[in-house]
């Protein structure tokens, strides 16, 4: 398995270009699900996710070729409506696909994700939404079992503004002719990128004044071709990154906008900023990092996918910072690995309290999820002497060529393989 070696210390400075963003490709490939006609998306990071996505649609029957961060979509015979245990254990998103193979064959077989690294992560939320569509939700051996006589528009309230569970219902949603209307819904960009696509497939999706989202679903819906918004999560870490590092880094392409609070944060923990229509330029400063009290919250409020990045950064704050992750009840998995670098970490429940640090050290590490992963790097960057982390699959799960972007930027990060015993 793949690691990173990495030289900490070394000054960055450039600019580095955010890629389109995974949370909205995810549901979006599976949307082509909706139509046999050719879809076609651009701006497609090449992940790990995204290749399970592509899998998991060969699976289901569609042809698939991507190339050059563009995935094209075909029908390729019949379409299935179960999907293999393999392929939804390695990815819970694989359970979006339950929506629009309810929508389509009235039927669909979908084996249950299973708890994942940040918790337990239920899909009860889907389940309770399909059933007010019209549809019964049983589970037989592992796997859900979703049948509908007839699906029908609905009200629904969300219990929670789950992103997932409201991707799925508005793709399902969106091949129920008349009007559905979701409650409490997720805000997140990746939802009005999910919606932009219904709606240029000839869906009518939008949101009223109270923040609901309505749905005018069709029989039938048609191919599409659209370009993925940025990465939030991928530009803001690359913030994060420069901030820890007092480094000089321009993240372009991006929409700093979705990263509002972040950007907010920075400058008051007292990173200055540059913030222009769609770059913010991280610049390098002297004075000592201010500790703050974060919370995470749905859109608009602090991304929990940026909650372990930045407890890299406060973990070189001068004083005592606070971060209450209230989304998953598992995701400070970082920090015991932080706290082998030399960071004063405690956490307790859902709080993680932060001394913060003069400085990082070197050492061999271990990435257990996906953005834990990231925050070990920008540790590493910053820290003094050589970092070594294992398991960086999880990080390739969501950053394309991390350790690339990084080295053009100066840093000196080395990807290989101990198995092959090779550099
Ligand atoms: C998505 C993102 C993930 C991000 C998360 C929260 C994708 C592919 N993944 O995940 O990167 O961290 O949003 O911003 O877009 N919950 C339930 N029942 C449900 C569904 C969710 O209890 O049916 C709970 C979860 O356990 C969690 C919380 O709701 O505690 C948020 O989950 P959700 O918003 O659904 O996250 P995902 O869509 O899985």
């Amino acid at each position: 398995m793949d690691r990173f070696l990495i030289e900490g210390g070394h000054a960055l400075q450039g600019t580095v270009k955010a890629g389109g963003s995974k949370n909205a490709c995810l549901p979006i490939l599976v949307a082509s699900l909706l139509t046999d006609d050719s879809f076609v998306l651009h701006r497609v990071p090449n992940l790990r996710d995204v290749r399970t996505t592509l899998k998991i649609l060969t699976a289901l029957g569609k042809k698939v070729s991507f190339s050059d961060g563009t995935v094209h979509i075909t029908a390729d015979g019949n379409l299935k409506n179960s999907l293999p245990y393999e392929l939804v254990k390695q990815m819970r998103a694989s359970f979006w696909v339950a929506g629009p193979l309810l929508a389509r064959f009235r039927e669909a077989v979908i084996p249950l994700p299973g708890g994942c690294a940040l918790g337990a992560r239920p899909v009860d939320i889907h389940l309770k939404g399909f059933e007010r569509l019209g549809a019964v939700c049983q589970n037989e051996s592992g796997n859900v079992i979703l049948s509908a006589k007839k699906l029908e528009p609905a009200k629904i309230t969300l219990r929670f503004p789950s992103v997932g569970a409201t991707q799925n219902l508005m793709m399902c949603a969106a091949l129920i002719p008349g009007e559905t209307v979701l409650e409490n819904v997720a805000k997140e960009p990746e939802i009005d990128d999910v919606a932009a696509v219904l709606n240029k497939m000839g869906a009518e999706v939008a949101s009223d004044d109270k923040g609901r989202l309505i749905i005018r679903g069709r029989h039938t819906l048609h191919g599409t071709e659209h370009t993925v918004v940025a990465d939030r999560i991928e530009s803001g870490s690359y913030m994060i990154a420069a901030a820890a590092c007092r480094a000089d880094v321009t993240v372009t392409d991006c929409v700093p906008e979705h990263n509002s609070i972040l950007l907010e944060y920075l400058q008051e923990a007292g990173v200055p900023l540059d913030i222009g229509g769609n770059f913010v330029h991280v610049k390098p400063y002297c004075g000592s990092l201010k500790p703050m009290r974060i919370r995470t919250a749905p859109y608009p409020g602090f991304a929990t996918d940026l909650q372990p990045q930045w407890m890299a950064l406060m973990a070189l704050a001068a004083g005592a910072s606070e971060i209450d992750e209230t989304i998953f009840e598992n995701r400070f998995m970082a920090a015991p690995e932080l706290v082998r670098m030399g960071a004063d970490i405690v956490t307790e429940k859902t709080i993680a309290h932060i001394n913060g640090v003069k400085e990082l050290t070197g050492a061999h590490v271990m990435a257990s999820d996906l953005r834990g992963g990231f925050s070990l790097l920008i540790a590493g960057l910053c820290a003094k002497g050589t970092t070594e982390i294992e398991r960086i699959y999880h990080i390739d799960r969501g950053y394309e060529n991390p350790e690339g972007k990084l080295n053009a930027l100066g840093a000196r990060i080395t990807r290989y393989n101990p198995d092959k015993d090779e550099f």
